[in-house]
């Protein structure tokens, strides 16, 4: 099966190429550099449509996994046009080029798609974004909506053992400061799912190779504040909690607002897919085994 993947050099993108050849899936990893190690790497700029145009018509692939997106929510706050023309653009310009070509799509979206007032929300739920990113995000959902098959795979807070390039995600910015002996203040008043990228990955593949459609929840199964999530990592890396100060959301003066409680429901995803959401716990194991080979 030919798997194209965009933003494969990304947080989770370059996780799914690697696992995706592990697999057997003819990997072609695109991002903006052409920097993969797996897979055959290209360069695809998602909001060029000749680009996206070019690369589905000399592939022609089976499967895409379009993860790739402006994912720094201040950034689309301050640069609009930027974010709608990654975010949105470039989805429409992926989706034309999949019903040209025939592909199955799996969209990357977000939790962030939710307001947070209520949490633990399931996929039925309506969406009600709180930041420009969040919005790009479901306009994004709804134009893939718009193919008589697809999947969209909604995720919480990704993190993992590869570092995306140039930047370092939640929990390893965690324990390499809290390491260093460092104090770190971390929220006690948002909630999430966060979502372990090998897991993300491992119920991504199952998506394509049953080429399940729909829209589910696709993250971790445990719903946690950012505080206890902090202090969770912590003990999982035997790392000293104390260093952890406990602040509100409003100590911090973000651009973009962050919504409150935007954890999501995880039973569809439970019942139909033979890989699971994994339980914090299972998953901070998880990721020490993968640091610990490196
Ligand atoms: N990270 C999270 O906590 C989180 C939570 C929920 C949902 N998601 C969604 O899950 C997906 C994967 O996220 P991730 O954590 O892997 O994010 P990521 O590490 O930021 O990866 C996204 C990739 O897309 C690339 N990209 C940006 N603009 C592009 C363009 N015009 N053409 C091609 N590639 C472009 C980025 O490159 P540069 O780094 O060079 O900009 C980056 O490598 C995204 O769709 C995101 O919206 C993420």
């Amino acid at each position: 099966m030919k798997l194209l993947i965009t933003g494969a050099n990304g947080l989770f993108g370059s996780k799914l190429a690697q696992m995706a050849l592990e697999r057997g899936f003819e990997v072609y990893s695109s991002d903006l550099e052409a920097q993969s190690n797996y897979g055959t790497p290209l360069r695809l700029d998602v909001s060029n449509k000749a680009q996206v145009d070019d690369v589905f018509r000399r592939i022609k692939p089976d499967v895409v996994v379009h993860a790739a997106s402006l994912t720094d929510v201040d950034k689309c706050e301050f640069h609009k046009g930027f974010a709608w023309k990654v975010n949105v653009d470039g989805t429409l310009y992926i989706r034309e080029a999949i019903e040209r070509e025939e592909a199955f799509l799996i969209y990357l979206s977000t939790d962030y798609v939710f307001s947070g007032e209520k949490g633990f929300y399931v996929e039925s739920d309506a969406a009600d974004p709180q930041n420009y990113y969040g919005l790009t995000k479901l306009i994004a959902e709804e134009i893939v909506q718009t193919l008589p098959e697809f999947f969209i795979a909604r995720p919480s807070v990704i993190y993992g053992a590869i570092p995306a390039a140039g930047k370092v995600n939640f929990a390893l910015w965690l324990i390499e400061t809290l390491r260093r002996g460092e104090r770190v203040k971390i929220v006690k008043d948002q909630w999430n799912t966060p979502t372990l990228n090998t897991n993300l990955a491992e119920m991504i593949l199952e998506v394509a190779e049953r080429r399940l459609t729909g829209l589910y929840h696709l993250c971790g199964a445990t719903r946690i504040s950012r505080l206890e999530f902090a202090k969770a990592i912590a003990d999982a890396f035997n790392l000293d909690k104390g260093l952890i100060d406990k602040v509100s959301s409003s100590h911090f003066s973000w651009p973009a607002k962050r919504p409150v409680d935007s954890s999501l429901d995880t039973s569809l995803t439970q019942r139909v897919l033979k890989s699971k959401p994994l339980p914090l716990e299972a998953a901070l194991a998880q990721l020490r085994v993968e640091l610990a080979q490196i």
